[in-house]
């Protein structure tokens, strides 16, 4: 099967959102990366409800919603309504984090978790049976354009190992820094998806950057 590559709008055109999606439905891009921050667990601010409604609406591929916030708990049945398809917390967001992903799955939507770089991926040790996805981030969450951290490629080995040994059907996703180079490095080790934001939309033929993502 060919890498699922989910394109983060955070490094689209804001001023052109419609123009940039659009040129998503009619790419090979597999999902939409919608990176959500709140300004307490990253220091950054990035869009909320009022700007992913109207995506949802353009949207012809599910909408893969990264939450970078605290307590994420509190909005999960918002974001289903603003139509998330999958939904991904952090594991150092939520206390709770079993009943979280319940609530996840109870309505309907594919439950991820992420982990930040320095968190080991052992910690899903009790988690993982109940995830349809993990988000391995390869940067410091919080911003686009960053460089990979190369150990995400280690991690991503332990992880493919800590899910064949247990025959889970889990998805491996990367965030943060990839391109051709780093990308072909996180398939090779295992990752079935890949996300990808200034490589995508500063390449001069972003359709040509996803099509070569996909061949990985
Ligand atoms: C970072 C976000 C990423 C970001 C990736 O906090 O989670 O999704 O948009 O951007 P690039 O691909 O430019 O590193
Ligand atoms: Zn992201």
């Amino acid at each position: 099967m060919s890498t699922i590559v989910s394109p983060s709008l955070l490094a689209a055109d804001f001023m052109n959102l419609g123009r940039d999606s659009e040129m998503l439905n009619n790419s090979e891009a597999d999902w939409f990366h919608i990176d959500i921050m709140d300004g307490m667990f990253v220091p950054n601010i990035s869009y909320g409800f009022s700007v992913l409604k109207p995506l949802s609406k353009v949207a012809k591929k599910p909408l893969d919603v990264h939450l970078m916030i605290e307590k994420p708990e509190r909005y999960i049945e918002e974001f289903y309504k603003a139509g998330a398809s999958i939904l991904t917390v952090h594991y150092e967001a939520s206390i709770h984090l079993h009943r979280t992903i319940q609530q996840i799955k109870s309505l309907g939507m594919k439950a991820g978790v992420a982990l930040n770089p320095h968190t080991p991926v052992s910690i899903l040790d009790d988690i993982i049976q109940d995830l349809d996805l993990v988000l391995l981030m390869s940067v410091n969450p919080g911003y686009g354009g960053q460089s990979f951290i190369e150990h995400a490629v280690e991690k991503t080995k332990k992880l493919r190992k800590m899910i064949d040994d247990r025959q889970l059907n889990t998805i491996i996703e990367i965030d943060g820094g990839v391109n051709f180079e780093t990308g072909k490095k996180l398939v090779d080790a295992g990752a079935n998806a890949l996300v990808a934001g200034s490589f995508v939309f500063n390449a001069k033929e972003p359709k040509e950057a996803i099509r070569g993502l996909k061949q990985l």
